[in-house]
């Protein structure tokens, strides 16, 4: 077991865990953060998509180790009081259907926005390839992003 410290949504971790445990796996089972969500084992679909010191990462291609000393945003911590804009505007685009690539394509539209306030549609779609939607309703995704870059969702 390796000990670990780690701030999850504004709240520090002290832990110890198997080096091999990843990161998704630690929010979920021992922190309940079952927002972040596992779509794949092969680190394609997104759906675990968090921030590590202010990046997206997929958490299933991160070992919770790496993430010592790190401060890690999942879904549960984007919003604050109230909905973060961009789940306003996914919520006012219809930009999901299932909702279980949702929470990743969030935090990766965060991230772009971050990195791109201003993205084009051609950009909103490569700043989201790495995330899957299964029900293909990626009209409305890149909707949403559009709308969330305009500051236009209530
Ligand atoms: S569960 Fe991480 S990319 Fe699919
Ligand atoms: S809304 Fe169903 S997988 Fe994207």
């Amino acid at each position: 077991m390796v000990k670990i410290s780690i701030t999850v949504d504004g709240e520090r971790h002290e832990d110890e865990v198997e080096p091999r445990l990843l990161l998704v796996h630690y929010l979920r089972e021992r922190l309940g953060k079952v927002g972040t969500v596992v779509g794949c084992d092969t680190s394609n679909c997104g759906a675990c998509t968090v921030h590590l010191d202010g990046n997206s990462v997929k958490a299933c291609s991160v070992l919770a180790v790496q993430a010592d000393g790190g401060d890690v945003t999942t879904i549960e911590g984007l919003a604050n009081g109230e909905w973060h804009p961009v789940q306003a505007a996914f919520k006012e685009c219809h930009g999901l259907q299932c909702g279980y690539c949702t929470p990743g394509m969030i935090m990766a539209a965060v991230d772009l926005l971050a990195n791109n306030p201003a993205p084009s549609e051609d950009e909103i779609r490569e700043g989201l390839e790495g995330n899957l939607c299964r029900c293909t309703g990626y009209q409305n995704i890149v909707k949403a992003v559009q709308l969330a870059a305009e500051g236009g969702a209530r």
